[in-house]
């Protein structure tokens, strides 16, 4: 998040006397790793993140194979879901083959989200015409905790871990 929109939400957060609100500005990644407890959301948003598009890149991809367990372990089993959206449509559509192939989760397309766009870029980009790819997840079952991506990079995840179930987060 820039400063300018970090700076907006915190001032529209006091302005309306919210205190169920804490805002972090950093590398989403990092933060996830390192600060976010796992299992700490019902609902993830992810909207219009850098797609990185130079190959040599893709592993900076918020949401790729080698990064898809860290963002799904913040989920609340067994409702947590996570909502996507982008108008790159070679990110959108490798987005969904590595959600598509990850077994803990359940994705799916939506054409227009109900209650019309959710973002600044969304309404920009909605306005000019341009494709976007949206994605509605949702967990299956026990959640990501013992069901990862098979081409995950499980050494990225902190915490005990054996052959059979490596463990998607650190425990404490
Ligand atoms: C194209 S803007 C979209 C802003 C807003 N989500 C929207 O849809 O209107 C992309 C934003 O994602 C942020 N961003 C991209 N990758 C990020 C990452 N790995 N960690 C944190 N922020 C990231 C950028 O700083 C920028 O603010």
């Amino acid at each position: 998040m820039v400063s300018k929109y970090f700076r907006l939400a915190a001032r529209r957060a006091a302005s309306r006397g919210l205190s169920n609100v804490v805002l972090l500005r950093g590398e989403a990644l990092y933060l996830i790793a390192t600060l976010l407890p796992a299992a700490m959301a019902r609902t993830v948003h992810v909207y219009f993140p850098d797609p990185w598009p130079k190959s040599r890149h893709h592993r900076r991809r918020l949401l790729d194979p080698r990064t898809v367990d860290l963002v799904l372990s913040l989920l609340d089993p067994p409702r947590g879901r996570l909502f996507f959206a982008t108008d790159h449509l070679e990110y959108g559509e490798a987005v969904v083959e590595t959600l598509s192939l990850h077994p803990a989760v359940d994705v799916q397309r939506v054409d227009a989200w109900p209650e019309g766009p959710r973002t600044n870029y969304e309404a920009k980009f909605e306005r000019e015409g341009r494709p976007i790819i949206r994605l509605a997840v949702r967990l299956r079952g026990g959640g990501p905790s013992s069901l990862l991506h098979p081409a995950g990079r499980h050494d990225l995840l902190v915490g005990p871990a054996t052959d059979q179930e490596p463990s998607a987060r650190r425990t404490s």
